[in-house]
């Protein structure tokens, strides 16, 4: 889809084309964006300035498109990468300013994002080019309808999550080459994840077959930054974290991910340790705290855990067991930042039975479970 871009009938004058698709990266030549704006700077009058400005435009407007889809502006030299819609509504909000002052005031904030990076200290989202994350979600609220397929991802594994969820967390909580940790790992989709984005990942799954699968989909997936993802198999609950770590040199961890079994809606094996297999919810949340207790040991102060969790019905009841493992987080040293609701993929067992389900949602005073939880806390 195209964008347009009309500038500005405030500004006097008018201009109106299409952008090729928005967020597609140019590489731009820094030496000459950086003198370009320096001219800018030099205007005297908003007119010339304005003008200065569709003239860049206008050149950026003229870079071809290379065979690899990118978009560069001779790329000999220092260049920067960024993305075209961010650069095209950063010189519109300049064009489009109704004094002198506030134009120059738009121009240094561009010689900003193109000169200098802002990172925080627990990701490398450049904040002084904030808006070019179209891809970050900040919303409480998650509609996603569409599971991510690509490469190796599979949802043959019956209850991973969508790779969406660590995705999105990665990127917000770790810095590239940092490590994540996931006690429940199922299949890998963490750690999958983990080394697509170039952060190194520890996983851990009590049953031998499910961590020998998620082996192999980790060896499939390229690991273009030569990052670790290593599956131990074992119980959370006990397993000793630094000596996992210690062979790889690292005595922490920056992010947890954690994705237990939703107690017994789901009985993923028949082994006494598997959080599947409590003998009641009280059973299910200690053994929730002693992961938590055994895995915050290893994850550095002021990081993150991220808790997946949906609830449940027992005889006629709603057991609000996102809730409940919240409080058992909340008394190990940790406060909560955020609770996100995320819509529930039907599964085809679901669909086919969606009448029935309806029926006795009716006759039973119920609703129908359609959300989970994504709760993100901070270790003090
Ligand atoms: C909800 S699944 C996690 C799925 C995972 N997020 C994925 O995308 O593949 C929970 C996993 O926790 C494992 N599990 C249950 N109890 C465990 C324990 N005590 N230690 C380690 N893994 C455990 C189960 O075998 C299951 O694979």
């Amino acid at each position: 889809m195209a964008t347009k871009i009309n500038v500005s009938k405030g500004a006097g004058l008018f201009r109106s084309w299409d952008l090729r698709p928005v967020n597609r990266p140019l590489i731009i030549n820094k030496t000459k964006i950086m003198a370009l704006t320096e001219e800018l700077k030099r205007e005297d009058s908003l007119a010339s300035l304005r003008n200065a400005v569709f003239r860049l435009e206008r050149n950026l407007q003229s870079v071809k498109e290379d065979k690899a889809g990118v978009l560069n502006i001779d790329s000999n030299g220092d260049t920067i990468t960024i993305s075209q819609k961010f650069i095209f509504e950063e010189l519109n909000q300049i064009a489009e300013s109704k004094t002198l002052e506030r134009a120059k005031y738009y121009v240094e904030r561009l010689e900003k994002a193109l000169g200098e990076v802002r990172t925080s200290r627990i990701n490398d989202i450049n904040l002084n080019r904030w808006k070019e994350y179209d891809d970050i979600r900040t919303d409480s609220l998650w509609i996603i309808d569409k599971r991510d397929n690509t490469g190796v991802h599979t949802a043959g594994y019956w209850g991973n999550f969508i790779p969406q969820i660590p995705n999105q967390m990665l990127k917000r909580y770790t810095k590239k080459g940092e490590w994540v940790l996931d006690p429940f790992v199922g299949c890998g989709t963490t750690l999958i994840e983990s080394q697509r984005l170039g952060r190194n990942g520890i996983g851990v799954e009590l049953q031998e077959s499910s961590a020998q699968k998620a082996r192999e989909l980790i060896a499939y997936e390229p690991n273009k930054y030569g990052v670790i993802a290593e599956v131990v198999t074992g119980d959370s609950q006990g397993i000793d974290y630094r000596a996992a770590l210690k062979k790889h040199n690292q005595t922490s961890v920056q992010l947890l991910i954690m994705h237990p079994p939703y107690f017994d809606i789901i009985k993923f094996s028949n082994d006494r340790r598997d959080l599947s297999n409590a003998s009641s919810v009280d059973e299910f949340l200690e053994m929730m705290s002693r992961v938590v207790d055994n895995a915050s040991a290893i994850l550095d102060k002021g990081r993150y855990c991220v808790l997946v969790i949906g609830d449940k019905y027992s005889r006629g009841e709603w057991i609000p067991l996102g809730f409940l493992t919240m409080d058992v987080i909340l008394q190990q040293g940790f406060i909560l930042k955020s609770i996100i609701v995320k819509n529930f993929e039907e599964t085809t067992g679901k669909r086919n039975q969606k009448e029935l389900w309806r029926y006795r949602a009716l006759v039973g005073g119920f609703y129908i479970f359609k959300h989970e939880y994504i709760f993100v806390f901070k270790k003090k």
